[in-house]
């Protein structure tokens, strides 16, 4: 009996060596954790059980019967976060660079298939060449299996990317549907074809970093949610992002205790500038609004005209989407609508209530944003909001205008409850461009023509530039003080808590991608 667990030992022993320690120590030079030190680093300590030990390739061409390691270049299994169960893959890049053969396939298409059977959250540390070049189609069948799978899994459990080194070709379409991506800077890069074939086809010379780094991808095309500065942090991003959601889409997320106190909040008094003109950052509204550091950023650096993120409000999870007045005058466009519909569609297959903060003048104008398709674009956003049943709030801080006030979860479009600061002008336009258009006759004829328009444009602002037309109504509940929003929100929230919303019976509706 005692050599046969020493043969056990020996083989996980073998097995934990991944491709043996002269490539874990070049993972570590290069300032990379290896897949089981990342695995360690997430989960819980001691919780992790790992599925596949054992498994090897069963490929024969080119010398590969010879060459085979233990787990086959991932590593995967299950654990716990803050005590909450999920599955997880870590690629071994020490084995064939992380490639992904058949059998590396088959042992994450077990995980997947195990997290929906069983509904919590599956996460994915990316760090691998791509298809294992010497398998050819069956590689390319393995990645067509997880593909599938990701689709199948989504809106149904949460499931979060890491790439943490190369995610390059085909490679890139797991992470791309799933829900959040996270890179870490400067060793990690993901895109559809490399800088060489790039140079072959277009003449272009560009580095990998600049065409498929953290970087590029958190300002330039809005393909990763969040950019960490190096393994540890991208780790604990995502703890923190798991943090907000619930285990799947049949549960809510925990509600972390919280006490009731005087929930008045003064610094939202004076936000709000005088001058309609004048910005301010929305994230101090946020922030004067949620649970203290409880806002968790999502796609900061893309599309900056919106905000949205995470945050906790007396304790529950809720999910905010706000216009940001210090970008583009906080003007809807392109990039905005569409992040900001990917972000409401989250939070509504995760029952994840939503909080709109509205400042917006309308939609940005121009031939980039028209010929950028605008209109198909903005109705993404319009489309998210009004299929979204989770409980849905509102507050106007400032401008409502023209179509941008009925996409912005207005009550038109199932809203269930829209506040307004005193600030709040809710209009076709602004009281000048309005009053241009309308006393253009008037304006005209009179002797003192700018006279004449600050009197109309100042008897349009007082007809329209405020919230109470729209609360007349009941377009607005309420118009309330700044400082009490926190409070009413909360109030607001627990209210919404178990409302319940039946949909007419169809396959699924047609966003307008
Ligand atoms: C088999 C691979 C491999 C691959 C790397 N290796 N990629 N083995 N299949 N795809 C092996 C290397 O031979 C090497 O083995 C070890 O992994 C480490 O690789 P290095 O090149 O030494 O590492 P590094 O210098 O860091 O470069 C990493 C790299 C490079 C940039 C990823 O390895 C590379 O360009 N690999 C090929 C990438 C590629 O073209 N993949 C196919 C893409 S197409 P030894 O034994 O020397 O340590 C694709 C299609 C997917 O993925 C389609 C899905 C639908």
């Amino acid at each position: 009996m005692n050599s046969k667990i020493q043969k056990l030992e020996s083989k996980i022993a073998e097995a934990k060596l991944g491709g043996g320690q002269k490539r874990i120590d070049r993972q570590h030079e290069k300032g990379k954790l290896t897949a089981r030190e990342r695995i360690d680093y997430l989960l819980d300590e001691g919780s992790f059980e790992e599925i596949g030990i054992l498994v090897t390739h069963r490929t024969t061409d080119f010398g590969m019967e010879n060459q085979k390691f233990y787990g086959d270049g991932v590593v995967t299994g299950y654990g716990t976060v803050n005590g909450r169960l999920i599955y997880v893959f870590a690629q071994d890049f020490t084995v064939f660079g992380g490639s992904l053969s058949e059998t590396h396939a088959e042992k994450i298409c077990k995980i997947m298939d195990m997290a929906v059977r069983v509904g919590a959250p599956l996460i994915g540390l990316n760090d691998s060449g791509g298809a294992r070049i010497q398998e050819g189609v069956r590689s390319l069948g393995g990645y067509a299996d997880i593909f599938y799978r990701n689709v199948q899994a989504s809106g149904v459990i949460p499931q979060i990317s890491a790439i943490m080194g190369p995610c390059a070709g085909g490679a890139v379409y797991s992470p791309a549907m799933t829900d959040f991506t996270v890179m870490v800077e400067n060793s990690s890069y993901m895109f559809v074809t490399g800088p060489n074939v790039v140079k072959t086809v277009t003449n272009e010379e560009v580095t990998s970093e600049e065409l498929g780094g953290a970087s590029t991808h958190a300002t330039k095309s809005g393909v990763t949610h969040l950019t960490s500065e190096n393994d540890v942090q991208c780790l604990e991003d995502i703890k923190t992002l798991l943090s907000y959601m619930p285990q799947n889409n049949q549960e809510v997320t925990k509600k972390l205790p919280y006490e009731l106190q005087d929930e008045f909040r003064e610094e939202l008094e004076s936000i709000v500038p005088e001058n309609a003109n004048k910005p301010y950052d929305m994230r101090s509204v946020i922030n004067g609004i949620a649970d203290t550091d409880s806002f968790f950023e999502i796609h900061k650096d893309y599309a900056d005209n919106i905000v949205v993120g995470f945050a906790r409000l007396a304790g529950r999870s809720i999910g905010i989407v706000a216009n940001q007045p210090m970008s583009l005058a906080g003007c809807l466009d392109v990039n905005s609508s569409k992040k900001a519909a990917r972000f409401t569609r989250f939070c509504d297959c995760f029952n994840i209530p939503l909080l709109v903060l509205v400042d917006v003048p309308g939609f940005l104008p121009g031939t980039d944003q028209e010929w950028n398709a605008i209109i198909t674009n903005g109705a993404k956003l319009l489309y998210a909001l009004s299929e979204a049943t989770v409980p849905r709030v509102s507050v106007i801080t400032r401008k409502a205008y023209g179509g941008a006030y009925d996409v912005m979860n207005s009550k038109h479009i199932g809203s269930d409850m829209n506040f307004a600061w005193p600030s709040a002008e809710i209009a076709v336009m602004g009281a000048k461009g309005a009053s241009e258009i309308i006393f253009k006759k008037e304006i005209s004829e009179a002797d003192d023509k700018e006279a004449k328009l600050a009197e109309k444009e100042a008897e349009y602002a007082d007809l329209f530039a405020n919230p109470y037309t729209a609360a007349e109504r009941g377009f607005v509940d309420e118009v309330i003080l700044p400082k009490e929003t926190r409070r009413k929100l909360i109030k607001a929230f627990a209210m919404l808590e178990n409302k319940k919303v039946e949909r007419p019976n169809r396959k699924h509706g047609n966003i307008p991608l």
